[in-house]
């Protein structure tokens, strides 16, 4: 049956209607219009539609929208402030890291996850934390470019 929830989305608290199975990605793309989050396996496996939830990296096609209320979800919509990108956001378009960009928000989503815990990670630890993102244009050795260019930005700040 249909339920109301109240979700923090963005910074922003919105109330929707949904099954409690609902997926946040639905909601996101068709409930609030916030298509920057993409619809790619829709189980799991691609991590097209990475969003974080308190700070960290979810795939949206599998978090039920039950799950959610007290959390707060940003999207990339959600990553710039005013006019200014994200440090990662400005990162990937600086290298390049990007094709068709299908892929591209839930790669940033998953960076910033990353790069919130480990300001300054080894390509290693990059490939390991985003193993599950998919790229299907090859775009990955700029992807790490970008990652390390966030994250020195990152430190370099005061
Ligand atoms: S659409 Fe969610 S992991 Fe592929
Ligand atoms: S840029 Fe096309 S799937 Fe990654």
């Amino acid at each position: 049956m249909p339920t109301k929830y109240a979700l923090l989305i963005n910074g922003r608290p919105v109330s929707v209607e949904a099954e409690p199975d609902a997926t946040l990605l639905s909601i996101l793309r068709e409930q609030l219009d916030l298509t920057g989050t993409k619809y790619g396996c829709g189980e799991g496996q691609c991590g097209a539609c990475t969003v974080l939830i308190d700070g960290r990296a979810h795939r949206s096609c599998e978090t039920p929208v039950s799950t959610l209320p007290g959390k707060s979800i940003t999207t990339i919509e959600g990553l710039a402030e005013n006019d200014r990108l994200h440090p990662v956001q400005q990162a990937f378009l600086d290298e390049g890291a990007m094709q068709c960009a299908f892929c591209t928000s839930g790669m940033i989503m998953s960076a910033v996850s990353l790069l919130n815990n480990r300001p300054n990670p080894t390509d290693a630890e990059i490939v390991q934390f985003l193993q599950g993102n998919i790229c299907r244009c090859g775009t990955y050795p700029r992807i790490l470019a970008a990652i390390h260019r966030a994250g020195a930005a990152k430190e370099a700040r005061p």
